[in-house]
C-alpha cells in the first residue's frame, strides 16, 4: 500500500497536552492503526519531529515511545524540507513567537489554543499565514466529544423549539500545592507567565458556543482569583496573580432570537455534577444535559410537573426523569479526531473551519471577558475582518 510520510514538528511535546492528547493518543494512536486511510487508498503516515528545551526530557520521551528524531533547535527543524507541518502546545506565552516564525518558513500550522495572548497578536497571526498561503488550525477539541456532539445532533433535529438558555458549569479544585501537590502547572496561576482561567477557558466556550447554537454577539464576565497563594513543582510558595474563577454571561445570536449563556469557570470548586463541564440547554420543546460524554434529554411532553413547597421535602428524583441520547455511532479521541481532519485538509485539501481566525475569535472572547470584569460593564463582540 502506498504511504505518504508528513512530517510534523512537535513542539511542547513534553507538557501534558503535547505528549498525552497529540503525541500518544492522537499521532501515535494513527500510526498503530496503520496511518491515516486516504480518499486515494493511500495512507498517510505522521513522522514526529520532538521539539522542546530539554534535551533529556526530549529523549526520554522519544526513547519511551520508540522514537528517534528529536532536537531542542527549532529554526534548524523548521528548516527541514521533510516537515510539512508544525504543532504548537508549549506554555501559551511562548506560542505566538513559535508559530510566526513556522509561517515564515513556510510550514502549515496546526496549534493548541488560545494561539496567542492578546487579540492583536492572535489577529496578525492569522493574517500573516492567510498571506503565507499555508494552511492552519487550532484546536478545538470540544467539539469532537460524544457529549457535545450528540448535543449537535439535538440542535440539528430541531428538537429544543426555540433554544431559550444555556447554563454551563466547569471546574474542579486545583490543589493549592502545599499539603496535595497542585494538578495543573503552576505558569496557570501566575498572570506574567500567561496563566489564567479566562484565557484558558473562554476561547473552548467561544468555539462550543459559536458552532453549536450562533456567534457570541456580548459578553458580561466577573473574574476572580479565589486562591491567592500556591505552592509551584519544586514546592516553593508563590503569588497567584492570575485569576482562577470566571463567571461569563454570553449573548448569542442564535437562529431564532437571542440566546443567553452563562458559563462558570472556576478551579476553586468541588464537583457536585456528573461530568467535570455540564451544559444545560433549555428550549420550548425540551431541555438537554450535556457533559464531555452524556448528553439526557427531557423533552416537553415528558416534562414532570413539580409543585413548589417549601414545608415538605421533595420525594420526586428529579435527574431519574432525564432520557439518556444514545451514541449510536462509535466516537474517537477527539484530539485525534480533529487532527485526522487536519492532515485531511492538508493533504487532500478537504475543508477545514476550525482555522487560525476561528481561534482569534476565542483570544477575543478571553480579552473582551477580562476587559468586561475590569470595567465592570456589559461588552459588545467586534466581527472580527477576515
Ligand atoms: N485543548 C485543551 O483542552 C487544553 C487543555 C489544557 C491545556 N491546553 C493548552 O495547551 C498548552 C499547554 O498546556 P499544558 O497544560 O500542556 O502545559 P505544560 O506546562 O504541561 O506544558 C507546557 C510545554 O511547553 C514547554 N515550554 C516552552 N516554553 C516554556 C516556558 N517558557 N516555560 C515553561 N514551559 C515551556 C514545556 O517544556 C512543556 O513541554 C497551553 O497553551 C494550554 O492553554 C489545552
Amino acid at each position: 500500500m502506498t504511504r505518504t510520510t508528513v512530517g510534523i514538528v512537535l513542539n511542547g511535546v513534553t507538557g501534558r497536552m503535547g505528549l498525552r492528547q497529540h503525541l500518544v493518543r492522537s499521532l501515535l494512536a494513527i500510526r498503530r492503526e496503520g496511518g491515516l486511510p486516504l480518499a486515494d487508498g493511500s495512507r498517510l503516515w505522521p513522522h514526529p519531529v520532538l521539539v522542546g528545551r530539554s534535551e533529556s526530557k526530549l529523549r526520554a520521551v522519544a526513547e519511551e515511545h520508540g522514537l528517534t528524531d528529536w532536537t531542542t533547535d527549532l529554526p534548524a527543524a523548521l528548516a527541514r524540507p521533510d516537515v510539512q507541518i508544525y504543532f504548537d502546545a508549549q506554555v501559551t506565552s511562548a506560542r505566538s513567537k513559535a508559530l510566526r516564525s513556522a509561517i515564515e518558513a513556510g510550514k502549515h500550522i496546526y496549534t493548541e489554543k488560545p494561539i496567542a495572548e492578546d487579540l492583536t497578536a492572535a489577529v496578525e497571526l492569522a493574517e500573516l499565514a492567510d498571506a503565507a498561503g499555508i494552511k492552519h488550525g487550532v484546536v478545538q477539541d470540544k467539539l469532537f466529544l460524544p457529549g457535545l456532539r450528540k448535543l449537535d445532533r439535538l440542535v440539528r433535529s430541531g428538537f429544543f423549539g426555540r433554544i431559550l438558555s444555556i447554563r454551563g458549569e466547569f471546574g474542579y479544585w486545583v490543589f493549592e500545592g502545599d499539603w496535595q501537590a497542585a494538578q495543573r502547572p503552576s505558569w496557570n496561576y501566575r498572570a506574567a507567565d500567561g496563566g489564567g482561567i479566562t484565557t484558558d477557558m473562554f476561547p473552548h466556550w467561544h468555539y462550543v458556543l459559536e458552532q453549536i447554537f450562533g456567534p457570541v454577539t456580548a459578553v458580561t464576565a466577573k473574574v476572580a482569583t479565589h486562591i491567592e497563594r500556591r505552592w509551584d513543582e519544586d514546592g516553593q510558595p508563590y503569588e497567584a496573580t492570575a485569576d482562577d474563577a470566571a463567571y461569563g454571561i454570553f449573548e448569542i445570536a442564535g437562529p431564532d432570537s437571542s440566546i443567553i449563556a452563562q458559563i462558570n469557570s472556576s478551579w476553586a470548586v468541588r464537583v457536585n455534577r456528573d461530568e467535570l463541564v455540564e451544559f444545560q440547554v433549555d428550549g420550548t420543546h425540551g431541555s438537554a444535559v450535556a457533559g464531555l460524554h452524556h448528553c439526557r434529554i427531557q423533552p416537553r411532553a415528558a416534562t414532570p410537573k413539580p409543585v413548589w413547597n417549601p414545608d415538605l421535602a421533595t420525594s420526586d428524583r428529579f435527574r431519574d426523569q432525564w432520557q439518556e441520547v444514545p451514541d449510536n455511532e462509535q466516537f474517537d479521541n477527539g484530539f485525534k479526531a480533529q487532527w485526522e481532519l487536519f492532515l485531511r485538509h492538508v493533504v487532500e485539501d478537504v475543508p477545514y473551519s476550525w482555522d487560525l481566525w476561528a481561534g482569534a475569535r476565542g483570544v477575543q472572547l478571553a480579552e473582551l471577558g477580562l476587559r468586561s470584569s475590569q470595567e465592570g460593564r456589559r461588552l459588545e463582540v467586534p466581527e472580527l475582518r477576515k
